[in-house]
């Protein structure tokens, strides 16, 4: 590092708040700070401004209709199509101009630029070949598909002739295919033969299949693109309904297909997420409100302008990729990257050469992937140009002032707002950030509540907690974005999001409240400092995880008798899985035994769930009702001092299980 590097990254250390940086809030899309009280004075009007950045083909009645809470409508009775809205509008002024970016795993040169004009064809035809494979409005198609073109490709399909979406990780297994298609009775699958990862062919059909093996119920029709390239296939049969995407696709060459008009309230996508309970939540997005949000936000956040070339590195299996990646940008008509890989293949500085060579705007990624990008060094940003750069995000996480200081230095040269962005699967959207163009930034803190939105951090009774203090995170009035339901189970919708706060009796919607299951603080000057999860969620690398389904999981294994996981810090993880187990007599905590035991986690859920520490313990350190001491389990993860002990059944098994993750 230079002496001058050294000089500034002592100045950044000290430094607590950031202003816009000049050149940036000359041209962002917004920039006056009226905004915030005009969108209080008039809520729920001012969500007319989000509807008004879409194309609809019947106006609604209503902004909103509050009548029977927590079961709001917005937009009532407009009508309009996705699809149309993220391509067919774009096509006279933006034809020729890039819509998606593709850049493959780097197995052999093969990028791919679809402009308006092609993507459109491509999901034109891809909505004919689902028709005439039977798929009709309503139709919940399930895709199991990696960052491959064909997954936005069928999903814009779908939501061209009304058909919703479930996009399940690809990273998840095969039982968790499973389980999302059974619970929404899908009867359609698109995925697809493999794909790369780190130049090396993964045969996902395999795990696609022994998912459908899982499946309750006649599954139609599946699809599978076909990623790999020639001598790199698995050679699998495929079975009487399954049929290659690109056979299917030949055979609409050249179809249009009509977007059907949709109703502001028809669902357009179900995303599955991990909840408290060992079964994932089916979140309900609609197709007015979160398109009117995911465009909205991403236009006043992410400061996306059509001429832009906007890079988000998510992956679309999870909500972050829906909205930004897909719907958010497509909407708004600009280019948006999609990346198959991963950012350290086929060397560390990936990512800034893609920024480089396609001269990316914007950057949208998560602390993870920054925490790796501190710990790899500077000298891979330091090798590219990245001055094309704009504006930096952060999603997923918590971000430590350090990180966000070096993403600030090292990757916006001091002149991009870094947005720490606040939100969940089921707000659809941005929630919790400054607007970059007027709100000054201070590192670890997401920022004040989006204009239009009643944020508040409460006690357990509901009231307001003081500056400083810590507290949970409630939003206290409805926004466009917010999910509907859960899939088919509105009374689980309560229990999960609105019982905790809210009269559940009232019809009144002020006693209605909703809440993220986050806790938070708020200083004087209302920026919230987001402090993580409070009920049995982990966040491992950005992504959420049931230690219940983590748990169960682990019992699943013949020889196991009781499980406990909670989160341990994790440098680049944020957090990380430890599972504390307790083996059925006659079993031995063996390395065998430990390997039987994150193969059945990532059977049941996937590698993201992969436990860093198993330890195996006679007992768990139980209350005298019997409950387990998660918290102490936890300080143990953390080396931590611990905190009571005094009140356990077992005291003396502490130490053992101490000694224990300290040994390891
Ligand atoms: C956490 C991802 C702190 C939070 C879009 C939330 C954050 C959960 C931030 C949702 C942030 C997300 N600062 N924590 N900027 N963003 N979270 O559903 O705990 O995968 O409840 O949505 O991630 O995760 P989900």
């Amino acid at each position: 590092m230079s002496e001058g590097d050294a000089e500034l990254e002592a100045r950044l250390a000290e430094q607590e708040e950031f202003e816009p940086p000049e050149s940036f809030v000359e041209q962002a899309n917004v920039s006056d700070p009226d905004i915030y009280d005009e969108f209080e004075a008039e809520w729920p009007d001012c969500w007319e401004a989000a509807a008004e950045l879409l194309d609809w083909y019947e106006g609604y009645d209503q902004v909103l209709d509050d009548s029977n809470p927590p079961f709001y409508k917005w937009f009532t009775d407009g009508k309009l199509n996705v699809s149309h809205n993220c391509l067919d509008r774009h096509l006279d002024e933006r034809g020729d101009e890039a819509a998606i970016e593709w850049v493959g795993e780097p197995v052999e040169e093969e990028n791919i630029t679809y402009t308006y004009e092609e993507l459109h064809r491509e999901v034109n035809e891809c909505a004919a070949a689902l028709e005439e494979m039977g798929v009709g409005e309503g139709d919940v198609v399930t895709m199991y598909m990696p960052m491959i073109p064909e997954l936005p490709i069928a999903m814009l399909a779908c939501a061209r002739i009304g058909a919703p979406h479930s996009v399940v990780f690809a990273g998840f297994s095969a039982d968790a295919l499973a389980t999302r298609m059974n619970s929404a009775d899908s009867e359609y699958l698109i995925t697809c033969d493999g794909y790369y990862r780190r130049g090396d062919p993964l045969d996902h059909l395999k795990k696609a299949n022994e998912g459908l093996g899982g499946v309750e119920h006649d599954v139609e029709g599946v699809v599978v693109a076909e990623r790999l390239m020639d001598g790199d296939g698995f050679g699998h049969d495929y079975a009487d309904n399954q049929h290659a995407y690109a056979d299917l696709v030949a055979e609409q060459e050249g179809a249009e297909v009509a977007p059907v008009e949709r109703d502001a309230e028809d669902m357009l996508f179900l995303m599955y997420t991990s909840g408290t309970t060992g079964k994932p939540k089916g979140v309900k997005h609609t197709t007015a409100g979160y398109l009117a949000w995911a465009t909205w936000t991403s236009q006043a956040v992410l400061d996306i302008k059509p001429e832009d070339t906007y890079f988000c590195s998510a992956d679309i299996g999870w909500i972050t990729g829906h909205s930004y990646i897909v719907y958010g940008p497509l909407s708004l008509g600009t280019t948006t990257m999609m990346y198959e890989g991963t950012p350290d293949y086929p060397e560390r500085d990936r990512l800034w050469q893609i920024i480089e060579d396609y001269e990316a705007t914007q950057l949208y990624t998560a602390p993870t992937a920054i925490r790796a990008f501190m710990k790899w060094g500077s000298e891979f940003p330091d090798r590219h140009d990245l001055s094309s750069l704009r504006l930096l995000g952060t999603v997923g996480e918590p971000i430590n002032p350090r990180a966000w200081k070096w993403y600030y230095q090292h990757i916006g040269d001091e002149a991009c707002p870094v947005v720490d962005t606040w939100w969940q699967t089921e707000t659809g959207g941005m929630m919790i950030t400054g607007l970059p163009g007027i709100k000054k930034m201070k590192p670890g803190s997401a920022g004040p509540p989006l204009p239009g939105l009643d944020v508040r951090i409460v006690d357990t009774k509901g009231e307001q907690v003081e500056a400083g203090r810590a507290g949970y995170l409630t939003v206290q009035k409805p926004w466009p974005g917010m999910l509907r339901t859960l899939y088919k189970n509105d009374e689980r919708f309560i229990e999960e999001y609105w019982q905790e706060y809210s009269d559940t009796d009232s019809s009144d919607p002020d006693d209605w409240v909703y809440f993220p299951e986050d806790g938070a603080k708020i200083d004087d000057e209302g920026y919230i400092t987001v402090l993580g999860r409070v009920d049995d969620v982990l966040n491992v690398s950005g992504h959420r995880l049931g230690t219940m389904e983590i748990e169960s999981a682990i019992v699943g294994v013949e020889g196991v008798a009781e499980a406990a996981v909670v989160g341990g810090d994790h440098e680049i993880k944020g957090e990380a899985v430890y599972a504390y187990v307790i083996l059925e007599d006659g079993f031995e905590g063996s390395d065998e035994m430990r390997e039987e035991i994150i193969e059945g986690v990532e059977d049941a859920i996937g590698p993201i769930a992969r436990p860093e520490q198993v330890v195996f313990t006679p007992e768990l350190p139980k209350t005298r009702s019997g409950k387990i001491m998660r918290r102490l389990l936890e300080q143990i993860a953390n080396e931590e001092e611990l905190g009571d002990t005094t009140t356990l059944r077992n005291p003396e098994i502490v130490e053992d299980i101490q000694k224990q993750v300290q040994d390891d």
